[in-house]
């Protein structure tokens, strides 16, 4: 829980327009100002937000509140997920009651490398715009490069001295502590020495999505040949390359904005970008894009646009990348540049318009763009032909839609000038091979499960009516889904905490079998709950608090009435024993001493109910659908199921037996 003190403090440093502001493009009107709406859509402002009473309304949609509502609202977040964000824009460092030494540590080392990583920003800042050296190496280069002093400014950009240890020696001066300076990577050690990691290179600092600097990039000059053109800052407790998107806290609200999102190579293309006046632009430093950063830039709208080099090696290089984004469900777009150009020369040999121009005439589809690009090569031999097929094939089978796979299937059929139902026979091959796969892999995990022992002795268990191992005849006592869920949540929410085998705790069962098995709560507020765990579980309350499983009073202060009510439903309702175990006369003294046995029942049950589903759904798509093909795709699904609901009664009826 967050003290509250510590409430009172992120609401005193709150101003509200500058904490919308990051999401919303406001214009002052008088004391207060206005924008777009975020919550409905609209072409004139009818957004208000009042700096001086701290509140924000719309007058179209009535939607209002504080600032605390706004992030709540806009971000998704729960009330003390908010209160965290709102601390870290304004480098509060909250502390939560109950944290274990270890945890309050760890808060502790974020916020120092944020301070030592702030201090490092100014210090390289100062050396470009104040130091001789600076002036005449670092800002010389950037100038010559074409960046306007504003750009230089507004992104922060810096300069290290080429010395020794002389940044190094200035931060332990102004008493910030070497395990600080090592942690961030700023400084090194060798030998007993601790030195400056970054000397003589001009520097980028990397912010987070709240605009703190986690990371520098330092570039070499570029008149030196030897050594690596890069040095970046290595991974540390607030900076992890994998999940951060360089630009990203510039780029954000234009993204939002005009709903799309550019993405490119490396930090001077992001820079020379914006000078050009696209500022939606964002960068993945180089690698290839991962998960997390596809997740971040999501946030802020799914389409997307990827700027390419012109040269061929690297564009094909980078196509699996963009199959990630496709299975994610983003709109892909490219603009390739022509050979030899990437986004920054190109930006410096053409006016803003021209970029723009360019920009807008030349993004073409993805996959019309890997279909023409990959024809190219393919040329008359069959074989490669064949191949390129199945290549362009499998993106389109990631697509989580079906309407754009078959507005791409057609457009497919047209390039390649081939029968549009041949190529969707080839697709629903891949969907049937991906099934087999996935149905094999279902199968393992059931398998697995059962491979845990639950350890009921005979004596617990009053005799009861033989049941037939086959547990297709036992419907009948399967419950309804949602009141499993509920029974589920109810050891969750009174025993997160408890051990139920070595080391792993209720909670942790719980979520990973939710999040591995791929599955949701049936009801919003369900789902509300174990997100929270799941989020506090993993330190992922906006990445300040590390986990932790919350406790019945933490969850009462998620504010939110709904989940209010049923934290208290669950935390006062005496348990209900499942009702496989009443019916078979089963009965315990003390919930607590029997948790495994609970758990592995209800989570069997829950599994059970949620096939049921699949098996109900599977039904309907069978009677619905006139296409042979699509009907044999079906069937062997349902076998699949049947096979794994078999397996999962007779489980269930081995436990409760
Ligand atoms: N990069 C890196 N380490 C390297 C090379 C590249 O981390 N040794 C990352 C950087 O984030 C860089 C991006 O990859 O910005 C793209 O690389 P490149 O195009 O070579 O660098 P630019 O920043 O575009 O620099 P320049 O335009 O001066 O070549
Ligand atoms: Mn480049």
């Amino acid at each position: 829980m967050i003290p509250h003190e510590t409430i009172q403090k992120i609401k005193d440093a709150i101003r509200i327009e500058e904490v919308i502001s990051d999401f919303v493009t406001l214009r002052r009107r008088g004391a207060d100002f206005i924008g777009l709406c975020p919550f409905h859509q609209e072409k004139t402002p009818s957004f208000h937000v009042s700096s001086t009473k701290g509140f924000f309304k719309c007058f179209g949609c009535g939607e209002g509140g504080d600032a605390i509502a706004f992030v709540m609202k806009h971000e998704g977040y729960q009330y003390g997920e908010a209160l965290k964000y709102l601390a870290q824009k304004y480098g509060i460092t909250v502390v939560e009651t109950e944290q274990t030494a270890e945890e309050i540590e760890k808060a502790q080392t974020r916020e120092t490398l944020f301070d030592v990583s702030k201090f490092a920003a100014d210090i390289f800042k100062n050396n470009l715009w104040k130091h001789d050296a600076g002036k005449a190496i670092g800002l010389s280069y950037f100038r010559e490069r074409g960046f306007s002093d504003g750009i230089i400014e507004k992104f922060g950009l810096g300069y290290s001295l080429d010395t020794w240890d002389v940044f190094t020696s200035l931060a332990l001066s102004r008493g910030y502590s070497e395990a600080a300076l090592l942690g961030s990577g700023l400084s090194l050690e060798k030998d007993g020495r601790i030195y400056d990691r970054f000397r003589g290179r001009v520097m980028f600092p990397i912010h987070n999505l709240s605009g703190w600097v986690i990371g520098f990039g330092g570039r070499q000059l570029s008149n030196e040949k030897t050594g690596a053109k890069y040095v970046n800052s290595p991974a540390s407790e607030i900076y992890d390359k994998s999940k951060v998107l360089y630009g990203i806290y510039f780029a954000k609200k234009t993204i939002a904005d005009l709903d799309l999102a550019y993405l490119v190579e490396g930090y001077t293309d992001v820079i020379s970008l914006h000078q050009a006046g696209v500022t939606n632009v964002v960068a993945s430093s180089g690698t290839s894009l991962t998960v997390e950063q596809i997740k971040l830039v999501s946030r802020f709208s799914k389409n997307i646009t990827v700027l390419y080099d012109g040269d061929a090696a690297g564009i094909k290089a980078s196509l699996r990348g963009i199959d990630m984004l496709l299975e994610k469900g983003m709109n892909v777009r490219v603009v390739p540049f022509p050979d030899g150009e990437d986004p920054d020369s190109f930006c410096r040999s053409h006016s803003s318009e021209e970029v723009h121009d360019f920009l807008q005439s030349n993004a073409v589809d993805f996959i019309r763009f890997k279909t023409s690009l990959l024809l190219k090569e393919v040329g008359a031999d069959p074989i490669k032909r064949a191949a390129l097929i199945q290549d362009i094939l499998e993106s389109i089978a990631l697509i989580p839609d079906e309407i754009h796979r078959m507005v791409y299937i057609q457009e497919c059929s047209r390039m390649l000038n081939m029968d549009e139902a041949n190529l969707i026979n080839k697709l629903n091959y891949i969907f049937r091979e991906k099934y087999k796969k996935s149905a094999a892999s279902a199968e393992r995990q059931i398998v697995d499960l059962a491979g845990k022992e639950t350890h009921i002795s005979d004596s617990d268990v009053l005799p009861t009516d033989s049941i037939p191992a086959d547990g297709t005849e036992n419907i009948q006592d399967e419950k309804n889904i949602s009141l499993i869920e509920k029974d589920i949540l109810r050891l969750l929410v009174n025993y997160g905490n408890k051990e139920i085998e070595k080391g792993v705790s209720v909670a942790e069962c719980v979520i990973k079998h939710f999040t591995e098995n791929e599955m949701s709560f049936s009801k919003a507020e369900y789902q509300k709950i174990f997100d929270y765990v799941k989020n506090a579980f993993n330190g992922n309350i906006d990445g300040i608090s590390s986990g932790h499983i919350p406790d019945v009073q933490e969850l009462l202060s998620i504010e939110d009435d709904d989940v209010k009510n049923l934290v208290i439903t669950l935390a006062s309702s005496q348990y209900s024993v499942s009702d496989n175990w009443a019916k078979k006369g089963v009965y315990f003294q003390n919930e607590e001493d029997r948790i495994l046995d609970f758990w592995h029942s209800y989570m069997y049950e829950q599994l059970l109910a949620y096939i049921n589903e699949q098996i109900e759904k599977n039904q309907h798509e069978i009677t619905a659908s006139h296409d042979v093909d699509e009907q044999f795709i079906l069937l062997s699904k349902r076998n699949g199921l049947n096979m794994i609901r078999k397996k999962l009664s007779a489980e269930l009826n081995r436990i409760v037996r």
